[in-house]
């Protein structure tokens, strides 16, 4: 039985096309059951329908964020998932929604730097200031409403390259989210026989 997941996005959706090819290629046990977006325009919208996977828009509709969270749970549910993935998500979830489901989160720094949004750019000119030599990504679990800053799954380093232009320096990063979220679902995966998602005992 494959897990089923519901992937949430805001955008391109690069890191939702990564678990999509590594299930087409075999590499992941999983079932995408829906892909949703608070953007109509999110391109990872684009991306679900064309692997067949149900694609829908939850728009905020001058909701409060309590209220839209409620309704995002509601939509989420319909498609019973054992594990709800925060890919390129760009919105702040309360307990209205994180209770109700195992939420793991893709964010582009270290564990303990740069939370929140542009960390690329943040670590980037951190970087050109020297302040730090490396980067990197991580998959976290999103036990409540901290930013950015639950119990590691996986995290990857990416080192600076001197001379590197900030638009490959991002591509280099962004290859490495990929191949991250992907070790870090297959590892879900296989730790999930016998226990809850979140290492409990079941
Ligand atoms: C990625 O760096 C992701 O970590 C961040 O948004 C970027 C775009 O992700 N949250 P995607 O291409 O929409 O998956």
């Amino acid at each position: 039985m494959s897990m089923r997941l519901v992937v949430l996005v805001s955008g391109n959706g690069s890191n939702l096309q990564a678990l999509l090819d590594a299930t087409t290629a075999g590499e992941l046990d999983i079932e995408v059951a829906a892909v949703i977006s608070n953007e109509p325009e999110a391109y990872g919208l684009e991306r679900a329908r064309r692997a067949g996977a149900e694609a829908i828009v939850v728009t905020r509709d001058g909701d409060d964020r309590p209220t839209y969270d409620r309704r995002l749970a509601s939509v989420v549910s319909r498609f019973n998932p054992d594990l709800v993935v925060l890919a390129g998500w760009m919105r702040i979830l309360t307990t209205n929604f994180l209770d109700g489901f195992d939420v793991i989160n893709l964010h582009p720094a270290l564990p303990g730097t740069f939370p929140g949004v542009d960390a690329i750019g943040r670590a980037f000119a951190a970087w050109e200031a020297d302040e730090i030599t490396q980067t990197g990504a991580m998959v976290h679990w999103v036990p409540d409403e901290g930013i950015d800053v639950g119990p590691v799954i996986e995290q990857r380093t990416v080192p600076f390259v001197a001379g590197e232009s900030r638009q490959a320096f991002e591509e280099r990063l962004h290859q490495t989210e990929h191949e991250l979220l992907v070790a870090a679902v297959a590892r879900l995966v296989r730790e999930s026989t016998g226990t809850t998602l979140n290492g409990t005992p079941a």
